[in-house]
């Protein structure tokens, strides 16, 4: 079966070091592997709220039926994360909030579809010291996250900078980009 990567782009800026670490690194994917980007600012999703215990969930509808429907879709997906207070920004922790209804709708057939594709995860951090581990927490969260959807879990691209554009100064991510896939 033909792999179909999944972006999503958890940023609350555009064009940022995420983003552009995670498009060097889509450059090396085969060519029969297909790319859908998503950046979540586009879809919002309406708040999140946990009825399980008490109303249940609907069917989910506009953005948020969208979102699980590309989700769905995916073979692999890829969480393009800023790390945000040593977690993940908001947009990727909203949506990945919503999994926790999407799951509990028996017709999307969440978490069974999503058993055993991969989740991969480029991050960046402004650490000046990568020794820092500011991202360790997220990226511990999102190998949890796979291991509780009993999803592959491909490991992270790591980088770091700060102002826009300045990720074209990390040597070390930007080589690793280019093997991240392969
Ligand atoms: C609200 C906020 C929280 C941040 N928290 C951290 C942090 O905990 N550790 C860190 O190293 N950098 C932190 N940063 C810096 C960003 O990770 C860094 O600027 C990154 O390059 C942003 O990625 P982007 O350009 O793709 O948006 C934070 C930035 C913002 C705006």
């Amino acid at each position: 079966m033909a792999r179909r990567y999944l972006f999503l782009v958890g940023s609350t800026r555009r064009g940022g070091n995420t983003e552009h670490l995670a498009r060097i690194a889509a450059h090396a994917l085969p060519e029969d592997a297909e790319q859908h980007w998503l950046h979540l600012l586009d879809y919002p999703l309406p708040p999140f709220t946990d009825t399980r215990h008490s109303s249940g969930y609907a069917m989910p509808e506009g953005n948020a039926r969208m979102l699980a429907d590309a989700t769905l879709a995916a073979t692999d997906l890829v969480f393009v994360a800023p790390t945000y207070w040593y977690g993940l920004p908001w947009p990727l922790k909203h949506y990945l909030d919503h999994w926790s209804h999407w799951m509990r709708i028996p017709e999307l057939q969440f978490k069974q579809t999503l058993a055993g594709r991969t989740l991969h995860a480029v991050i960046v951090d402004s650490d000046e010291d990568p020794a820092d581990g500011s991202s360790l927490p997220v990226i511990d969260s999102l190998r949890r996250t796979a291991e509780y959807m009993a999803m592959q879990w491909h490991g992270v691209l790591l980088g770091h900078a700060n102002r826009p554009g300045e990720i074209a100064n990390d040597a070390a991510a930007i080589s690793a980009a280019g093997v991240y896939f392969t």
